[in-house]
């Protein structure tokens, strides 16, 4: 192996990733006077939370009443009764502070006629437990992701955060006792490596959507942190549900976002019929997003579906007029005259449910601190570890997330880590001295990749994952298809034992830092797959035609995944969380899910 050079750099806190999640605990870190630096691979406001549309929900109140414990109630019927009550109780409550200190922050949000921040509704959010509609996402227009990135992003530098933009972050670093210390770090710009060191390490990487060919997640959301973890042994929780957003562009998998649907905008199908109120009488197209996919599927599968494949529907935003277009969704009109060459105020947006989010993840208490199952605990901390946002499962979204609770999610929980750790840490102390060996392990896998000179290229294996992955972890599942599903994805992950890198150079050298992002995917790939052929039931995301009903009594329980060097899945489970952090809310039983 070649002798690198390690730079070396001590901070009190390192935050992997600048999306929402990570930009809002390295400020919040800083604001706490904690040393925090944030290592991202892209320029922080080019993360995939920019992409974010409809809003972020919390139960302000401006339109109309709300009240907290409602969207409380929502988010666990949402997440088909799979979601930590605790967890959930603690976002829903602290969505309300966050929000008003978003805004300010200076986030520019779209404004009511009388200044408060304008909020819409949008899917399963309702009010007096399932009585109402709530207008509960807050919104800037349909840029609300841009919005609040670009403020965090300003927060950060004002509060002296250090940021390493274009930094790959290659492995995590435990010691012997299996404290996380630090991570391994590739700067693409000089080609050199570093060594990140720090009382705590935060992963805030966000999805790993594109391990499927269509999905509206950005090129760059491939799971790092649960590759990382995964390649540490440790478990990931709860990652057959994988998310398909009901309104993607036809073709082109680009977002149109569910604020359409808030808006008033509806689904047809060929024969020009609104179909939704078969499958939802009373939502309708503001059902939940597993239920809206789950039904433009079966009208397509039906012979229902509109285009000369019949293989898509029609969203209508026409009836809206140009105004409320123009000044409530302009992003999806240029979208739409881009992506799909449409005039919305004219003519029906062509849409397809396409992969959207990853309910699953890392699994973390709802201070952000990572948890894994020994022996009795099955919550047990792993010291000096956390995750947040998408690549995290606290689990707030159980087996299906509602639309807007993401950004929720991304501050909410950014920010409970930045209280955590300044509970846990004081700023500037002194740092265990670690053995120069401490880094072999992931400097040789580095030095095995980046040398790798097998005979299959890394795009044509990445392409492999992703067929798979779309055709055989779809919206439907069958026990057939995830058997063979299971057995495609097991090859395609033996076959990366064949990868070529074809450039050695460790500058910009896109196909060395592609090939370390599918070697994050995979592993993930492999876990989505077999997870979803070892549960016997349908939950949320989750629908399998063989085991249409949801099974509280045998799955009301969360998967946990690990994956072995050799693409083995090993599981476990632990129970729901069916409790409560206060008496403020009750714990809601489960119940049937109809909307
Ligand atoms: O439809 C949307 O605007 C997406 C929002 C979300 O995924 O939370």
């Amino acid at each position: 192996m070649e002798a690198y050079k390690i730079q070396q750099h001590k901070y009190d806190v390192i935050v992997v990733g600048a999306g929402g999640a990570g930009l809002r605990a390295t400020f919040g870190l800083a604001e706490k006077g904690l040393k925090a630096a944030c290592i991202t691979k892209v320029f922080p406001t080019r993360s995939h939370t920019v992409a974010a549309q409809g809003g972020v929900a919390a139960a302000l109140g401006n339109m109309g009443e709300d009240d907290w414990r409602f969207h409380f109630y929502d988010t666990i019927k949402g997440s088909d009764w799979l979601g930590d009550q605790d967890a959930i109780e603690y976002m829903c409550r602290e969505a309300i502070p966050a929000i008003y200190e978003l805004e300010h922050y200076g986030v520019p949000f779209s404004r009511t006629d009388d200044g408060r921040i304008y909020q819409r509704p949008f899917g399963g959010m309702t009010t007096h437990y399932g009585k109402g509609t709530a207008q509960r996402t807050c919104a800037a227009a349909d840029r609300t992701g841009h919005a609040i990135l670009h403020t965090l992003y300003q927060q950060a530098l004002a509060h002296d955060a250090t940021f390493f933009i274009e930094y790959f972050v290659i492995d995590l670093i435990f010691d012997e006792e299996g404290v996380c210390r630090g991570v391994l770090a590739l700067d693409m710009n000089e080609g050199t490596l570093h060594f990140f060191r720090g009382q705590a390490v935060v992963l805030a990487t966000g999805g790993y959507g594109r391990a499927y060919f269509s999905a509206t997640s950005a090129h760059t959301c491939t799971g790092d942190g649960g590759g990382m973890v995964l390649r540490s042994g440790l478990a990931l929780q709860d990652m057959e549900f994988v998310q398909f957003h009901p309104t993607g562009i036809y073709g082109a998998g680009v977002l149109i976002t569910e604020g359409v649907r808030g808006e008033g905008g509806y689904l047809t199908n060929s024969k020009g019929e609104r179909f939704m109120e078969r499958y939802a009488p009373s939502a309708k197209d503001l059902a939940s997003r597993d239920v809206v996919s789950r039904a433009i599927t079966l009208e397509v599968r039906e012979g229902r579906g509109v285009g000369e494949q019949k293989d898509h529907v029609h969203l209508n935003l026409m009836h809206l007029g140009a105004e409320v277009i123009h000044e409530r969704l302009p992003g999806i009109a240029e979208s739409a005259r881009i992506f799909a060459g449409v005039d919305v105020t004219k003519e029906p947006i062509p849409v397809l449910p396409t992969v959207h989010y990853n309910m699953g993840g890392i699994p973390t208490n709802y201070h952000g601190e990572v948890v894994q199952k020994k022996g009795d605990d099955v919550d047990s901390v792993i010291p000096g570890l956390f995750a947040i946002g998408e690549a995290a499962c606290v689990s707030v979204h159980g087996a299906n997330r509602l639309g807007s609770n993401s950004l929720l999610d991304l501050v909410v929980f950014g920010r409970a880590v930045a209280h955590r750790c300044a509970e846990l840490i004081k700023p500037g102390s002194s740092q265990k001295d670690l053995p120069a060996s401490v880094l072999d392990k992931a400097l040789s896998r580095f030095d095995a990749l980046r040398n790798a000179n097998g005979s299959t290229p890394t795009a044509q294996i990445r392409m492999d994952m992703q067929r798979t992955m779309q055709k055989d972890a779809a919206v439907f599942r069958t026990g057939e298809t995830l058997q063979e599903g299971s057995k495609k994805i097991g090859d395609v992950y033996d076959s990366f034992k064949d990868v070529k890198v074809s450039d050695r150079s460790m500058v910009w050298n896109s196909d060395l830092i592609e090939t370390l992002e599918l070697s994050n995917l995979l592993p993930q790939a492999v876990a989505t797959m077999q997870s979803a052929e070892q549960r016997h039931e349908s939950r949320g995301a989750h629908a399998r035609e063989d085991f249409p009903d949801r099974d509280d009594h045998e799955w009301m329980k969360h998967t946990l995944v690990k994956v072995d060097d050799n693409g083995k899945s090993s599981f476990d489970f632990r129970p729901v969380h069916m409790y409560t952090l206060t008496k403020d809310v009750e714990v809601v039983p489960p119940k049937k899910r109809v909307y």
